[in-house]
């Protein structure tokens, strides 16, 4: 008989840690579940009366969020308090890649996790489990066990990883019906005790129990080969933008093949999010760090890949623009970095606006979703200019139509549908022309703008 679990505290109220959590609340109701952050704006965006204002937009998310809170699911600032009173501690606090002193730029920066486990440490007065449910490095276990041991009041600590394998945009189907459900452990009744809250709403079948290492390793392996699909996938279109081929008839046709499969082989301006690069360069940082040269330098092609595809994606612009874009106005359609988002993460839109603009372009941004606030701060965060010159040379407005009006040029960096159903008569009208469209997504209909007399470029064709 596994421990029954009555109280879950998860420490990290961000796009993992509040989603993940809403849908265990949500399928089981006799656990009460406090999700806390030291972001206390964070917290009251969670708590807002008006959904409209949770922090993380997904698609369902509202609804059981409604459902759910202030029955069995909590968002508060009161770390301590709630990490008393829990029996399993979910750590889903960020680990992005370190920008500071040995390994700056590859490595996961553990600082967060390492702050929670001495938390954990210093507040607990009787046994936890404690379940990392960040993505990181392969052995971190090892470490957070020291911590919490050495540094604990005596009690239990017993460990478990359990990545998180949901997609933003599709994060609350994935969270209900997921492909599997990882755990690696080393304690059989803790792993049961997770496995048991899991299978209220999984197949035991799904839900696969493994050591930690492969566990660990298993999420920044997940994600590679997800990224690289991608890439492998971005190198072709590029050859078949000199050859004639056509990209979607080519992924259709390798697609066919039981052995390659269909998925994820859409080309496109390139990844982005939080954690395809980033977990990318941990694997290299980490195969690196054991001397496997080869391995690091293989992993790595797939990340330069991606930067060479956003680079392409603007110099195209540019070279058909005549070959300049210097006071030209561009109108960017979607800034997240993928739809059914809010989070632009390493979205392409981000690069692709950074090298425009460093050739003088003026840009009007719509994302449905993104604020205006957010895409300002992404441009600051790079560095590359003033942020009194990104925004002059940058504006947000708040429709499509607004943002193509007078623009030289249309690019298309996030996939939202509802682009796909605009009046392009009407949109064309109210352009320079030629007019042209950048379609980095592949999403609009080529023979409906070419009707129009559009000028339109999709990748890979
Ligand atoms: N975003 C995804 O799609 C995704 C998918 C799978 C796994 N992951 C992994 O999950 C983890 C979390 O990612 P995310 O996208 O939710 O990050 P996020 O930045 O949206 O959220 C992390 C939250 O943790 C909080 N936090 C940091 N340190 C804290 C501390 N010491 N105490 C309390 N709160 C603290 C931050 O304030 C923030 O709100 C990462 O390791 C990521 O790699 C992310």
């Amino acid at each position: 008989m596994s421990k029954t679990i009555k109280k879950i505290c998860c420490i990290g109220a961000g796009y993992v840690g509040g989603p993940t959590m809403s849908v265990v609340a949500k399928q089981c109701p006799h656990i009460e579940i406090t999700i806390v952050d030291v972001n206390a704006a964070r917290i009251a965006a969670w708590n807002d009366e008006n959904l409209d204002n949770l922090p993380v937009y997904e698609p369902g998310l509202q609804e059981i969020v409604a459902e759910a809170r202030n029955r069995n699911l909590f968002f508060s600032t009161d770390i301590e308090k709630a990490i008393d009173e829990a029996d399993m501690i979910f750590i889903s606090v960020n680990t992005p890649t370190k920008n500071y002193g040995k390994g700056k730029g590859m490595a996961a920066d553990l600082k967060y996790i390492e702050l929670c486990a001495r938390q954990i440490a210093a507040v607990a007065k009787n046994d936890k489990i404690v379940v990392e449910k960040s993505t990181l490095p392969v052995r971190t276990a090892a470490a957070l066990k020291s911590i919490l041991d050495n540094t604990g009041n005596g009690v239990n600590f017993h460990i478990l990883s359990n990545p998180e394998f949901l997609a933003e945009g599709t994060a609350i189907q994935d969270l209900i019906n997921p492909d599997r459900v990882l755990i690696g452990g080393e304690n059989d009744e803790a792993i049961a005790a997770l496995v048991d809250i899991y299978a209220h709403w999984v197949s035991r079948d799904k839900i696969l129990t493994t050591n930690l290492w492969s566990s660990e390793l298993s999420k920044l392996t997940a994600n590679a080969f997800l990224a690289q699909r991608v890439s492998s996938i971005n190198s072709i279109s590029a050859l078949c933008e000199k050859t004639g081929a056509n990209v979607d008839e080519v992924s259709k046709a390798i697609g066919m093949d039981s052995r390659i499969g269909s998925k994820f082989l859409k080309a496109s301006v390139g990844f982005g999010g939080s954690c395809f690069q980033k977990d990318i360069l941990n694997l290299v940082y980490i195969a690196r760090s054991y001397g496997l040269t080869e391995v690091a330098e293989y992993w790595d092609q797939v990340i330069l890949m991606n930067d060479y595809q956003k680079q392409r994606f603007a110099d195209n612009i540019i070279q058909t623009l005549y070959n300049t874009v210097s006071g030209k106005k561009i109108a960017f359609l979607g800034w997240a970095f993928k739809k059914d988002t809010n989070d632009t993460r390493e979205s392409a839109a981000i690069y692709v606006a950074d090298y425009l603009l460093s050739e003088q372009a003026e840009i009007t941004v719509y994302d449905p979703k993104v604020s205006a606030e957010r895409i300002y701060a992404d441009l600051d965060y790079l560095n590359t200019r003033s942020s009194e010159e990104n925004r002059a040379l940058v504006k947000v407005v708040n429709t499509a139509y607004e943002a193509c009006n007078d623009a030289h040029a249309i690019a298309v960096l996030t996939e939202w549908d509802e682009f796909k159903r605009y009046d392009w008569a009407k949109i064309k009208e109210h352009m320079k022309k030629p007019a042209f469209v950048f379609d980095g997504r592949k999403l609009l209909n080529r023979k409906e703008l070419e009707d129009l007399d559009f000028k339109y470029y999709a990748i890979g064709e």
